[in-house]
């Protein structure tokens, strides 16, 4: 190895991306995309003086600890970063980044694509084209909610769920929403936002619900039985955060009871593989497999944005996007 730092790319990057990190650093790659035990992923840092992951690895309190002392930074390719223990980073003195405000767009493209596709039953109607089942129509088939007009609620009103409310603007939807800080009169204004002090307070006025908030110890099942009373019956909920803000029992009992109408969700818990299975049964659930950022410029803007927190470590700078 020369003189640059060393660099362990836990998976396989943009064609863009992976160039800009082999020009500028000695490189581990991933060629093969392997998604790496957690003694893989120790044993590979071995040689690292920094990590560039993303949400698949978990970066316990336990693997942090693992760690060889070489490692400086944990350079997400992420916004999300619940999958690594901050605090055991922080005092072991690695740094955290992230990759905020370029995957917005995108997250935000599909809160809405869940919103419609939840609200317009396109599971079963995707289902009917597909498997040779539509034999008919009437004015009763497949009749679903409309969501022009009506009320869009957001908790967690950061920088996706403030894009998402925009566009949601465009169906001519009330824009509603609850943050831990209110947002400045004039966001406030241009988004044309009500302002809610509580969750339980905004609930009641979401025709759709749309999660944006971070996963935290405090809003694990956020969206629990009792917040699901709160939302008028026929709501719709969107999910495009992380899976773990939803009590999965509890929306699953309301898409059956039809007090919930319809969810659209792009994150789960147990995801990839350990997912509710009911959300795979019910027609009334619009599923997507965590592709809020899946498109070719987010993907460049969030592996140059962490290369950019990088450079900033490497040249003693303070990186723009640090977390811990
Ligand atoms: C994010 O950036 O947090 C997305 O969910 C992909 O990891």
């Amino acid at each position: 190895m020369g003189d640059k730092p060393v660099v362990f790319a836990t998976r396989k990057l943009p064609e863009a991306v992976e160039a800009r990190l082999v020009r500028d650093y000695e490189a581990i790659l991933n060629p093969d995309d392997k998604l790496y035990t957690a003694d893989e992923l120790v044993e590979i840092s071995a040689g690292a003086d920094a990590i560039l992951p993303c949400h698949t690895e978990k970066f316990t309190a336990e693997v942090i600890a693992r760690l060889p002392e070489r490692v400086k930074a944990i350079a997400n390719f992420s916004v999300g970063y619940d999958h690594v223990d901050t605090a055991a980073a922080k005092q072991r003195g690695i740094i955290v980044t992230n990759t905020p405000d370029v995957l917005s767009d995108a997250t935000a493209e599909i809160a809405i694509l869940c919103m419609l596709g939840a609200a317009r039953r396109a599971t079963e109607g995707v289902a009917l084209v597909r498997e040779a089942g539509w034999k008919d129509w009437s004015p009763a088939f497949m009749v679903g909610t409309q969501t022009t007009g009506k009320r869009f609620g957001v908790i967690g009103m950061g920088r996706v769920g403030q894009v998402a409310a925009k566009r949601a603007r465009g169906f001519d939807m009330a824009v509603h929403y609850t943050k831990r800080s209110r947002l400045d009169a004039e966001t406030e204004a241009a988004l044309g936002a009500t302002y809610h002090a509580t969750i339980e307070e905004l609930l009641p006025q979401c025709d759709v619900l749309s999660l944006h908030c971070p996963a935290t110890p405090e809003t694990t099942g956020l969206l629990n039985a009792e917040r699901i009373a709160l939302l008028p019956k026929g709501a719709i909920v969107v999910n495009t955060a992380r899976g773990a803000v939803i009590d999965d029992a509890a929306l699953i009992a309301a898409l059956k009871s039809g007090h919930v109408a319809a969810a659209g969700l792009d994150v789960f818990n147990g995801e990839p593989t350990d997912i509710h299975p009911e959300y795979r049964e019910l027609d009334n659930v619009f599923g997507l497999p965590h592709i809020g950022s899946a498109t070719l410029e987010t993907r460049d803007g969030m592996g140059f944005r962490a290369l950019d927190n990088l450079d900033a470590i490497f040249a003693g700078k303070e990186p723009v996007d640090r977390v811990a």
